[in-house]
């Protein structure tokens, strides 16, 4: 997927601006606050309905503005019904946003949608950023995350399920909640052990097929932390007991905590090291190498599966990495063939001195203008 012209209108300090993108790498400079990352969060508002830093109503609407806009026009492989991509031609999509942190308007190639999901189903950008490392050492909400979101994309069927975990999940706390009588929960446990054991199912499987990628992407970005590996805890005792029984086991309990404390919904995954005890043990630029090679592992993934690399946006690479790192990342993604967006208050050092084709545009009073 390549995006080729980006509107925004009120998204922070912006009035109104527009930018056209080159399909390869673009890099976006200019001091602090000047909207550089701004740009990314508008692009990532539209695949995942929120920005990294946070919802709409967290900020994202420039102040004294009702409600922000997002205008997004992408080119990408035409697809068969099976995903194969259907001989090298290509079309132009158009999706469109409009939020005011509580309501929002979608358009989707000209037609109003129902559903944001059908908007965030179409564009897929994988966005690394200052808050990424949390992907390793924050909590495990990110990680599932991360797993569902990948999964929403490549899989059609994980959708209906995941709807259905949430809504037995929220009917049998409710149930908790209300001192409800066993019949009732068993009625509730029955859906939700049958929606969990589909759910953990493709979230293992998943992990699964991510794991050679992820294993060569650390080896080439930190060879230091040996061979790594992923590993699923579905958030109950899967290898002794089916989730029907785990629930009714702790039955009792989830009475008294007023909350269902076993299934998917404490699920969660590590990155387990051949030379390191845990991710205690990383350093800091290393927890951020082995988050990106987790997203980039999920790009390619998507990329093989729907015949496209999703666009990647890296926000300040300069203060993420170091200059050989920013190097390696960046060779890897443009052999991809990916289109990179990258931020920084310079030209990144391995953009600098290097013979990377690159566009360069210059972010300064609430413009963008192409150098
Ligand atoms: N809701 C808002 N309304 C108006 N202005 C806002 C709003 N939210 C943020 N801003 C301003 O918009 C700018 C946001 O900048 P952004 O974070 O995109 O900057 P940046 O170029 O990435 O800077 P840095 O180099 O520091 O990361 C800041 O100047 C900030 O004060
Ligand atoms: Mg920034």
């Amino acid at each position: 997927m390549r995006v080729t012209r980006l509107d925004l209108r009120n998204v922070r300090r912006f009035d109104e601006v527009s930018i056209r993108p080159a399909s390869g790498l673009n890099v976006l400079t200019g001091g602090n606050g000047a909207g550089k990352s701004s740009v990314l969060e508008a692009l990532h508002l539209m695949a995942y309905g929120r920005s990294f830093r946070g919802r709409v109503r967290d900020g994202l609407v420039r102040s004294g503005a009702p409600a922000l806009e997002v205008f997004v026009e992408w080119r990408e492989p035409v697809t068969g019904s099976d995903g194969s991509v259907v001989g090298g031609t290509e079309r132009t999509r158009r999706a469109g946003l409009r939020h005011s942190g509580q309501d929002w308007d979608g358009r989707l190639d000209g037609q109003s949608i129902a559903q944001l999901g059908d908007l965030l189903s179409a564009l897929a950008v994988v966005t690394f950023e200052p808050g990424s490392h949390a992907l390793v050492a924050g909590s495990a909400d990110i990680r599932r995350r991360y797993l569902d979101w990948g999964l929403f994309h490549v899989e059609q069927a994980f959708t209906p399920v995941w709807r259905r975990y949430a809504r037995a999940l929220r009917q049998r706390n409710a149930l908790l909640k209300s001192r409800a009588g066993d019949a009732q929960l068993d009625a509730w446990d029955h859906e939700l052990a049958q929606a969990g054991e589909l759910l953990s199912g493709y979230r293992e499987t998943f992990l699964a097929r991510l794991e050679p990628g992820f294993r060569a992407l650390t080896g080439e970005l930190a060879p230091a932390l040996g061979g790594t590996a992923l590993e699923y805890s579905p958030g109950w005792r899967k290898h002794e007991l089916p989730l029907a029984d785990a629930l009714l086991l702790a039955r009792d309990r989830d009475r008294l905590a007023g909350f269902t404390s076993v299934g998917p919904h404490r699920a969660d995954w590590r990155v387990g090291f051949a030379s390191l005890p845990g991710r205690e043990a990383l350093s800091r630029g290393q927890t951020k190498l082995v988050a990106l090679s987790a997203l980039l592992a999920q790009a390619d993934h998507l990329a093989a599966v729907r015949g496209c690399w999703p666009v990647v946006a890296l926000d300040d690479l300069a203060s993420e990495l170091d200059r050989d790192h920013q190097e390696r990342v960046i060779d890897r993604l443009l052999a991809s063939g990916a289109q990179v967006w990258v931020t920084g208050t310079e030209l990144p050092p391995a953009l600098a001195a290097g013979d990377r084709g690159f566009s360069l545009f210059h972010v300064e009073h609430g413009r963008i203008e192409p150098r």
